[in-house]
């Protein structure tokens, strides 16, 4: 099977690319799984798509399936949802030979790999993504979790699981808003990796736009490349994996000052547009680097300016994020196209004339 491997200080495990579930069964095999009990978790939408196939698929490698659906968003991703899986799992005897399962997308994998990190102090979890977004992001690297109160993510765990395995086939079904919001991060990757994979994605964004499966599992692979180069380096967050968050400073206060009414990948292309017209500033960009990730935005539907919220209560609510440290906004920058840095010395009139460029 076509993979890749992420590592980790104590793990080495695989990703793998499909078209199809037909290589489940052998990736449950090859990881050493076979014969054990399988808790399937999945969302509502995505359970009513492909919850039989997957079970199906794995049958025959299992002693048996348990499937439970909760109710697709991000309104669920909280304790309260935590707290039905650990039932489900007491009532069906889940022991430590029992493998979790996150068939869906990061909602889905952020909680099922919660919970399997924390029941019995840990059990095995396999990632099945079927989003863009988990397919090149969320499913890769091992941070789980779920949203407490009204902050995101700020319960969780680093866990990674037994393998990943991408079905770029199961794009097909997601809806065209959610599929333009992980092309966001798949932008991204270009900026703080390499000019050639930007390229890569302008001359094939037809193919990409129609989800033709050749261009997408190009893609969906090189981004998992370098977030498994990225996360191996530095799994908890130690420096490196920072620059993962270009474009996420100004993006996540849009989204938050937004009420979440745009999707994360929205505020992303917000985020990296603004951050662009500071490098631009700097001179570490240049025009037509900028115009390029501008049309790429665009192509796919997404924003590059919004008019409903000020410049004064994004800047506000950047300093309210976890990641502030000491009361300094990071930002991840670029010494030129393809090389990011983190810095804390971003002064107030760039961050000012960056917000001025998106939010107007
Ligand atoms: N762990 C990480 O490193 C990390 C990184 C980025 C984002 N996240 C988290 O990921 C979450 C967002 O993930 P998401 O964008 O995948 O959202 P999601 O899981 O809510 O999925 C988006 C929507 O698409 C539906 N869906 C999923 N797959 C489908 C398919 N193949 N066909 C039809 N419909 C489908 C879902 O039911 C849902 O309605 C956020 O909670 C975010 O915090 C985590
Ligand atoms: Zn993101």
């Amino acid at each position: 099977m076509n993979s890749i491997y992420v590592e980790t200080n104590d793990k080495r495990y695989p990703i793998y690319f499909a078209h199809d579930f037909d290589g489940l069964g052998k990736a449950v095999e090859e990881n050493g799984l076979l014969g054990r009990k399988l808790c399937i978790i999945s969302d509502s939408n995505v359970s009513s798509i492909y919850g039989e196939k997957v079970k199906k698929a794995l049958e025959d490698y299992f002693e048996s399936i348990f499937v439970y659906t909760f109710n697709a968003g991000e309104k669920s991703k909280n304790l309260n949802t935590i707290s039905d899986f650990y039932e489900f799992f007491l009532e069906n005897h889940i022991d430590r030979k029992t493998v979790v399962a996150a068939l869906g997308g990061g909602v889905c994998g952020d909680m099922a790999g919660f919970a399997a990190a924390t029941y019995l102090r840990g059990i095995k979890f396999i990632q099945i993504p079927t989003t863009l977004l988990a397919q090149v992001d969320s499913s890769v690297g091992g941070k789980v979790g779920v949203d407490f109160k009204n902050s995101k993510n700020i319960i969780g765990a680093f866990y990674q699981p037994e393998f990943v395995y991408i079905n770029t086939q199961t794009l097909d079904t997601l809806p065209e808003r959610e599929f333009n919001a992980g092309m966001a991060e798949v932008i991204k990757y270009g900026p703080i990796y390499s000019h050639e994979f930007t390229e890569y994605i302008v001359n094939n964004k037809k193919s990409v736009a129609q989800r033709d499966k050749h261009a997408l599992e190009h893609i969906i692979k090189k981004c998992c490349e370098i977030k498994a180069e990225v996360v191996s380096k530095d799994e908890k967050e130690g420096g490196l994996r920072e620059i993962l968050n270009f474009g996420h400073t100004i993006g996540h206060a849009i989204e938050t000052k937004m009420d979440f009414s745009l999707l994360h990948g929205e505020c992303v292309a917000l985020g990296m547009n603004a951050v662009f017209e500071i490098c631009l500033k700097r001179n570490t960009v240049n025009e037509n680097e900028y115009k390029e990730l501008k049309e790429l935005l665009e192509y796919f539907k997404l924003p590059l300016n919004i008019s409903s919220i000020m410049p004064d209560e994004v800047y506000s609510q950047m300093f309210l994020d976890k990641k502030v440290k000491n009361n300094q906004l990071s930002f991840v920058l670029l010494e030129k196209y393809g090389k990011p840095f983190s810095t804390t010395q971003v002064n107030k009139d760039e961050i000012y004339s960056a917000l001025n460029a998106v939010l107007r």
